[in-house]
């Protein structure tokens, strides 16, 4: 199976996880048109249209966002322009004094035999005050999931993966890939 990412450290998680199901797992970097809508369904669906206009062979992508719903759901679908620009520290400036509660929700879009098919994934938490932790990306290090103490940049790839957004959509792909080889 192929994911096209330029994400290195998606590439990772998603590869560990294909891994421990012993599907082989191939990374490619395709060029489309960065798409900007309102949901990470669309986003993911639209980029995964974008793509198959390259790439004719089977493939899966994944849009991801983190949504504060004290911020109306913002950054959601403009998580990475927020990332790339205020950046985690300006995610907690913007919390501080409100409601930390925030959530991840990845969306994972699968190309194959014509069609595309979705699979999701959400992971409840909090943003925390302060930053911890040096493994993972984004705003893994101010991500206190719900029920934890560590934030996401304190756990290993497998730890995180077990409770992600971006694990439980994974899961739900791999479950549907292993049911078509049987
Ligand atoms: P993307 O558009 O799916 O690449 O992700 C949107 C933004 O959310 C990017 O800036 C990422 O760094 C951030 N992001 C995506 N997934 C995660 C995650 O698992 N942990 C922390 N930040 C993430």
């Amino acid at each position: 199976m192929i994911l096209v990412t330029s994400n290195r450290h998606k590439f990772e998680e998603i590869a560990a996880m294909f891994g421990v199901a012993g599907i082989p797992l191939e990374w490619k970097h395709v060029k489309y048109e960065e798409i900007q809508e309102d949901t990470t369904e669309i986003i993911s669906y639209r980029s995964c249209v974008e793509v198959r206009k390259e790439l004719h062979d089977d493939f899966f992508l994944e849009d991801t966002g983190l949504y504060i719903p004290a911020l109306h759901g913002f950054p959601g679908p403009y998580s990475s322009y927020v990332n790339a620009t205020i950046g985690y520290a300006g995610i907690q400036r913007l919390v501080d004094g409100k409601d930390p509660t925030a959530y991840f929700k990845t969306v994972v879009s699968l190309s194959m035999n014509g069609t595309i098919m979705q699979f999701g994934g959400v992971l409840k938490g909090a943003i925390s005050g302060q930053a911890k932790g040096s493994t993972g990306f984004g705003f893994d290090p101010v991500f206190i999931p719900e029920g934890e103490v560590l934030t996401l940049a304190e756990m290993d790839i497998d730890a995180k993966n077990r409770l992600s957004h971006r694990g439980r959509a994974v899961s739900a792909l791999i479950r549907y890939l292993i049911t078509l080889k049987s």
